[in-house]
């Protein structure tokens, strides 16, 4: 197995073309996030924080444990809907593959997404989110491309504004796979040839 400085190198990382966020930035984000958030519903007992599957999986293991270590006390719910599937386009559709298990009127909702693109997944569930009283709903995205400033999707909370690229990790995934890499990257075009 290769070694880059002195860190043996895993399988994915030589389908990687270029790093767009390391494991450090995404760390410091994740508290900086956890400090914002923790300080604006301080006068909330306990947030219900839904993560949308599989993508905000990652997000959401270390952003609530965040929280915690900022005194915010979080019940976790998960969500799962119809994404991109195989291919690298948004498709639009949105369908309940999994839905919540609990009631959430007058909750104090945060959604907590991994990338907003087109913006069309996450308007439609604050729709359906809000249309189940919930008290508040807000979201806090590790990741936006561009488009999604367009659409204006009401996203409170962002970490990092990314270029227009697809980008694999931290639980996102191509074709399923890369969801383990602890670093947000953009695959090597050959990766793509390879499906
Ligand atoms: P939107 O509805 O176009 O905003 O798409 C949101 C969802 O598409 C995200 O939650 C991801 O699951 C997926 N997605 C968007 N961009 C990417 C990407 O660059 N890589 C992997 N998945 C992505």
């Amino acid at each position: 197995m290769a070694e880059t400085d002195g860190a043996p190198s895993i399988w994915y990382d030589s389908d990687i073309q270029h790093v767009i966020i390391t494991e450090d930035q995404i760390r410091e984000k994740t508290e900086e996030l956890a400090r914002k958030i923790a300080a604006d519903y301080a006068h909330v007992d306990s947030i219900l924080l839904v993560c949308i599957l599989k993508g905000a999986v990652m997000f959401m293991a270390d952003f609530s444990r965040a929280l915690g270590r900022e005194g915010q006390a979080v019940e976790l719910e998960f969500i799962a809907i119809s994404s991109y599937g195989q291919r690298a386009t948004s498709s639009g559709v949105v369908r309940i593959l999994k839905d919540l298990d609990r009631d959430i009127a007058g909750r104090h909702v945060i959604v907590v997404e991994d990338i907003v693109d087109s913006g069309l997944t996450l308007s439609w569930l604050m729709k359906y989110l809000e249309s189940r009283t919930a008290a508040s709903v807000e979201v806090v995205a590790l990741l936006r491309k561009p488009d999604a400033i367009k659409v204006q999707v009401p996203v409170k909370y962002v970490g990092f504004d990314i270029p227009n690229e697809f980008v694999v990790g931290y639980g996102l995934d191509f074709a399923e796979r890369y969801r383990e890499m602890p670093y947000v990257g953009v695959l090597k075009p050959a990766v793509y040839a390879r499906v």
